[in-house]
């Protein structure tokens, strides 16, 4: 990676601070959308599409001329280069040599972002990657309910679809939780959130879950001011994740203020599809709840009948308000990656925590991971989350890396990954192996007799 340039590939790599000066700035680009065209002339944004798009597309794009800039469309990019097998990584380092200024990816697999973060040589902004994350859209989420509601911190949001796939819903149930708002799941059977990003949760934002059941929210909605009042973990912080009934799961909740609903991501689920039945859905009955009196209903759109048209002229619905907040933020994340606006905020400390793996076979076993898809140019990384057992999780896709032994590169030893000595061995100098068997066929022994590690 270029050293000094700035990527937007997850919603964490934005400071709380920066995202709220990104409010203010996209509030005054849409005071007046028509009068900013002398921010970037002569600057282009490249779009790099492999997967359909309508509005995270269009309004950067929208944003990009409003800037007065240019943009470069791929918006079709199955049938560019990529079909003549070139890599990602050679496609945005000539997009990105003397093409454009920044560029704009939406991409199948999951953590494509970074990957083309390493090889660009200008800014690449996430629009989304598989189910991993959709950060752009996350600000326009948080913008919208910052605009609403006054404050994000403290609010009680209801989560409900497809959590399981839906990358919106991973950047802005991460964002929520860093804001500490109170976040409660209502997924369609089986589409719970993913293991990985409760387990994100919980180790890098104090989120505990809360296995509840519809008919026991109330009890455990207040047992929560308890449990999770701590110095470590300042906000009350509270996901339910069984809760299948909407109206039932909001009723413990005296007030929800969002309801944010997402259409079931059909595409990603291999012919899995659930019982669609169950599929929570809301009209006019679901919305006469009590505590959802004052909720406002977002949806990141496209919608199915996740939210029936009843709904649109209700005054609570905000979705297509909020489709149109698209392109003032956009406005604003582009202005600020191409250094053409001060944020007066300080930026997210550089997360380092990323290692190479350097011996052994890739440890991701997520099949969409674009180390999986794409090994040509990759090389796999893993960020550590637990030195004791050793916890990684890929640097791309973010998914657990689940490897029962560990070995170290220096003394050639291999433990347990949960063996007290594993927390001897450097990060930089960790392999993860599946068994004893590739343990020796890498030339490791077993450290199981205190031997030393370094
Ligand atoms: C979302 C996406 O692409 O993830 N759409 C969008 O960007 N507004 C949501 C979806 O496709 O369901």
């Amino acid at each position: 990676m270029k050293p000094g340039l700035r990527h937007l590939v997850s919603i964490d790599d934005l400071s709380l601070a920066e995202i709220l000066a990104l409010f203010e700035a996209a509030r005054g680009f849409a005071g007046d959308l028509r009068g900013w065209a002398h921010l970037c002339p002569g600057l282009i944004s490249a779009s790099l599409f492999y997967e359909p798009s309508t509005r995270t597309r269009l309004s950067f794009e929208s944003a990009m001329l409003r800037l007065g800039g240019g943009v470069l469309t791929a918006a079709e990019m199955k049938s560019s280069s990529a079909s003549k097998g070139e890599s990602l990584a050679d496609t945005v380092r000539v997009v990105g040599g003397g093409y454009a200024d920044v560029i704009v990816l939406r991409h199948a697999s999951e953590g494509a972002a970074r990957l083309a973060s390493e090889y660009s040589p200008v800014p690449v902004i996430n629009a989304g990657d598989g189910s991993h994350e959709h950060p752009t859209q996350t600000l326009c989420d948080l913008y919208t309910l910052w605009l609403e509601r006054g404050r994000i911190e403290g609010l009680n949001v209801v989560l409900s679809g497809d959590l399981r796939y839906s990358r919106t819903i991973h950047s802005f149930v991460y964002a929520l939780a860093r804001f500490g708002a109170n976040i409660v799941c209502v997924p369609q059977p089986g589409f719970e959130l993913p293991p990985y990003v409760v387990q994100r949760l919980s180790e890098e934002f104090g989120v505990e879950p809360v296995r509840a059941d519809a008919t026991r929210l109330g009890d455990l909605a207040q047992a929560s001011d308890a449990v999770y009042l701590t110095p470590q973990k300042p906000h009350q912080l509270s996901l339910f994740t069984d809760a299948t009934n909407l109206a039932a799961a909001a009723l413990p909740l005296e007030r929800v203020d969002a309801l944010y609903m997402t259409r079931p991501q059909t595409e990603r689920h291999g012919g899995t599809e659930g019982n669609a039945e169950a599929y929570p859905k809301l009209g006019k009955r679901q919305m006469a709840s009590e505590s959802l009196r004052d909720a406002v209903v977002m949806h990141p759109l496209p919608r199915r009948d996740e939210i029936s048209s009843d709904m649109d002229e209700d005054p609570r619905s905000i979705y297509f308000k909020q489709a149109s907040r698209g392109v003032p933020i956009r406005m604003a994340i582009l202005a600020h990656m191409l250094g053409r606006i001060e944020l007066s905020a300080p930026p997210q400390a550089l997360d380092m925590r990323f290692y190479p793996v350097r011996l052994g076979p890739n440890p991701c076993v997520n099949p969409s991971c674009i180390s999986r898809t794409e090994s040509r140019h990759v090389t796999p990384l893993f960020k550590l989350a637990s030195r004791l057992p050793v916890r990684a999780h890929c640097g791309y896709c973010s998914h657990e890396i689940l490897a029962p032994l560990v070995g170290c590169t220096t003394t050639h030893h291999f433990h347990e990954r949960d063996a007290p000595a594993v927390r001897r061995i450097r990060p930089d100098h960790l392999v993860f192996l599946r068994d004893g068997a590739e343990a020796a066929h890498l030339g490791f022994r077993s450290g199981s007799r205190s031997a030393p590690v370094g």
